[in-house]
């Protein structure tokens, strides 16, 4: 362990002895194997898979034992009411696995242990068995098909590496690939991995077929075993562009650096960047995954070329199955940009996508995929467009293409748009300083009309923004002492919140302001992340109760046992909206069983980098898929009266010292990249809670950062919800009012809770607590230079709202 780690020491509770009831929702399990099942991608087959269950298979590699569920950290640490493995998933499904060699790799497992679990140094791979030529050529003496397992794990607080056993094959597993493709006629590879690793030695080594089976959770071992004998369809596409090395994507010049992080390939983030300047540099594209059968798409139009900004634009399509098998695929909708446009566009921008059902071999289906006007939309952060700080859609002609990847494509048309339309006219917001400069990426043609990389300066913030807080202070609420309100005649509409606030003191007011000061708060089940709300005797005597929360994203983290669910990136890959919603709806139900209030996912960081250790977390690196996969998830959670809590808002794209870094990007980056997905997640679906991020964005901890929670996230997105801290913010002074410090900065910014309380990690006071809020505030000061009445009352009104929600908080108004 090392001391300046977050929150290893309070975080070591979990693995703690768990009751012994080991009851889960059926339901809940088989959706589970349906959406692993569903988010597998099958990057190649020659026409191997699937195998047939009575042909002999030998497989190889340890992982098909210790098979990779989930990832490391607060996102993985469930007590997993059980957890399946590709090995015996195959022998379960009656598949004719060469018994021979499972005895080896039993035997040899059973005396390897997997390295330990330490927070922040959780282990990349496990050392893998060395095979001999002997073993493989006997083993290929037997059976014609081999599948080869190799794994990579993933985790909080710790990065992957440019390493063998982190990006790249380690020497024993180069080894056993070689010799498992040289003896047999068919080696189907999978990799059950947190990350995307280095996959160029598939093609030269001329491997049958290439699976990437994301951690699914407990049901994942037995919706590999599906996929691989063709019970379930491989039903996943690529969240994220596979590059032929890590030096190719775009993000690598500056990724992981210590301080800072300037995102200087600014939009060109995954796809965008490769399809403009290096579509030869990929391996596999964006979107990219193979079913069990083939499709043909024909007939693609647009209903309108010219719709009007109020109309959905609609595009129709023929799918038509012309394969062996029935099954269904993903069909996505991208844009291009008018070739003369005043803003540099990436050549392509996911703008819909939809699922077709399970069409029959020979079979079509006629399927329309539509998304609103503005998704034509850039943000000018410049005024080149001659308006700054808004959105706009530049006249021209936006080419249409729809296929089966950006790469596999067919033309729709084109959108033609007469003239230049802002959609949404913004003031400048969270730009970088000017004490920061960087370059960005842009595009510039030459007269072969091909796209060359140009750099520019990023255009540096020029907002006073004192002068913008003070200005929009929120007025204060007229205190009126207690008149007999309980919070249960809120819940129950019997008096409006703000009278109910007006009733509490400065302590009252205060103290919501905080969570409970450790993780496992004894106000909620055994293992909880921590409670906020009614946490002292006088709140819950007027009726606030405690909210209690819990990770989060892949299951529900508390002492006791769980559902394990697959990872955010199995999830996005499934491209299913439908499937997901559902899945968190019984998710959801799970919650209200274990005592969880708010679940502190979805995480919708972007894949920036294929090094970042959450990326299992995440989903991808396109914010339209971020934002719609994250909606479905909020949407089903908070069906069924619990809430969600979608983090990192924003910019952790990486773990490198990320409680201090600082992430520098321009206004248009964060607007169309980094925070559109939680902009679309926070109007589809309306969480109940946001958590910020640990790293500061353009020079300010998130947690401090009054455009990013304020101006944006509230004033623009119109977000009516709690924001809460990731647990245990960075203590620091406020760099435009000297009278405050910490917490009062961050009730300032517009950050309702500190997470999970008030214990500070650098031991400020002899007690510990941070009492910020209280000493920032000053009842005589009407200036600003203190915190204001009415920015600890509003604070107090976005929690309780909140806290209105609950379970405990219905039933008591219903009591
Ligand atoms: C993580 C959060 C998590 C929290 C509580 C932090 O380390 O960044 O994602 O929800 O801990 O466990």
């Amino acid at each position: 362990m090392t001391a300046n780690t977050t929150n290893e020491v309070a975080q070591g509770f979990t693995s703690a002895a768990a009751d012994a009831d080991r009851s889960y929702d059926p339901r809940l399990a088989d959706l589970a194997r349906r959406a692993a099942a569903a988010g597998t991608v099958l990057l190649t087959n020659d026409g191997v898979l699937p195998l047939s269950p009575a042909e002999p298979v030998a497989v190889f590699g340890r992982v098909q034992i210790d098979w990779f569920a989930v990832g490391y950290g607060s996102g993985g640490d469930v007590n997993a009411v059980y957890t399946t493995n590709l090995l015996g998933s195959l022998v379960e499904q009656g598949v004719n696995v060469d018994a021979e060699l499972a005895s080896v790799y039993r035997q040899w497992c059973a005396s390897q242990e997997p390295p330990a679990e330490e927070w922040g140094n959780w282990p990349r791979f496990y050392p893998e068995m060395e095979v001999s030529e002997d073993l493989v050529a006997a083993a290929a003496s037997r059976a014609r098909a081999a599948v080869v397992v190799v794994g990579r794990a993933a985790g909080e607080d710790r990065e992957n590496v440019l390493e063998p056993g982190g990006y790249y094959l380690t020497d024993t597993e180069r080894t056993l690939l070689e010799r498992v493709t040289d003896h047999f006629e068919s080696t189907v590879v999978i990799v059950n991995s947190g990350n995307v690793m280095d996959l160029s030695w598939a093609e030269e080594l001329g491997v049958s077929a290439l699976l990437l089976a994301w951690p699914g959770g407990m049901e994942g071992g037995r919706a590999v075993a599906d996929v691989l004998i063709g019970a379930a369809e491989p039903g996943g596409r690529l969240t994220d562009t596979i590059a032929r090395a890590y030096a190719d994507y775009p993000s690598a010049a500056n990724y992981g650096g210590k301080e800072f992080n300037n995102y200087a390939e600014d939009v060109f983030v995954g796809y965008r960047y490769f399809e403009t300047f290096a579509p030869e540099r990929v391996l596999f594209p964006f979107g990219h995954g193979l079913g069990y059968t083939s499709f043909d798409l024909a007939g693609a139009r647009l209903d309108d070329a010219a719709p009007s900004p109020d109309a959905d634009v609609v595009v129709r399509v023929r799918v038509r199955n012309t394969g062996p098998r029935p099954g269904s695929t993903v069909i996505q909708l991208y844009r291009g940009a008018p070739a003369d446009a005043a803003l540099p566009h990436p050549a392509r921008e996911l703008v819909a996508f939809t699922r077709t059902d399970v069409i029959a071999p020979g079979d079509s289906q006629e399927l329309e995929l539509s998304f609103p006007w503005d998704r034509l939309a850039s943000f000018d952060d410049s005024g080149r467009t001659g308006h700054a700080h808004a959105w706009v859609v530049e006249a021209g002609a936006y080419p249409m293409y729809v296929g089966t990847s950006v790469r596999q494509t067919i033309d729709a048309g084109a959108v033609v748009v007469d003239a230049m339309a802002v959609t949404e006219q913004l003031e400048q917001a969270l730009a970088p300083s000017p004490e920061a400069p960087f370059d960005r990426m842009t595009v510039n043609y030459g007269g072969d009309g091909r796209a060359r990389i140009g750099w520019e300066s990023v255009p540096p913030s020029a907002i006073d923004l004192r002068a913008r807080i003070l200005a929009r202070l929120p007025e204060a609420i007229t205190p009126t002492g207690d008149v007999g309100i309980r919070f249960s005649d809120v819940v129950a509409g019997r008096a409006t919140l703000e009278a109910f606030v007006a009733q509490l003191d400065v302590e009252d007011l205060a103290q919501l302001a905080y969570g409970d000061v450790e993780m496992n708060s004894p106000l909620g089940a055994p293992g909880n992340a921590g409670a906020f709300g009614g946490l002292t005797e006088h709140l819950r005597a007027l009726g606030i109760p405690p909210v209690i929360t819990t990770d989060g994203p892949s299951g529900i983290r508390v002492s006791a046992y769980a559902s394990l669910l697959p990872c955010g990136t199995a999830l996005a890959s499934t491209w299913d909206e439908a499937l997901l919603e559902e899945l968190a709806a019984l998710h959801g139900q799970e919650m209200l069983r274990k005592g969880s209030d708010v679940l502190l996912a979805p995480g919708m960081n972007i894949h920036r980098d294929p090094l970042c250790g959450r990326n299992f977390e995440y989903y991808s690196e396109d914010p339209l898929l971020t934002g719609l996969a994250a909606a479905a998830v909020v949407r089903g959670i908070q069906s069924q009266g619990v809430s969600a809590c979608p983090k990192h808002f924003a910019c952790n794209s990486q773990e490198t010292n990320r409680i201090y870094n600082d992430s520098r990007a321009s206004a248009r980056a964060l607007r169309e990249i980094y925070l559109r997905g939680f902009r679309i997640c926070v109007q589809e679906a309306g969480p109940l809670n946001i958590m910020t991020s640990y790293n500061k964005v353009n020079g300010q901890w998130a947690h401090y950062n009054y455009d990013l929670v304020t101006t944006i996230l509230r004033g623009e997105w119109g977000y009516r919800g709690n924001v809460i801290t990731d647990w245990w913010m960075r203590y620091a002074p406020d760099p435009l009012f000297p009278q405050l410090k910490d917490s009062a900065t961050r009730v300032r910014a517009g950050v309702d809770v500190l997470m999970p309380g008030g214990v500070t990690w650098s031991s400020k006071r002899a007690d510990g607590h941070d009492d910020a809020v209280l000493a920032g505030y000053s009842e005589d000061d009407a200036s600003g230079e203190h915190l204001t009445l009415g920015e600890l009352q509003q604070t107090a009104l976005h929690v309780l709202r909140m806290a209105a929600t609950t379970p405990a908080a219905r039933s008591a108004a219903e009591a």
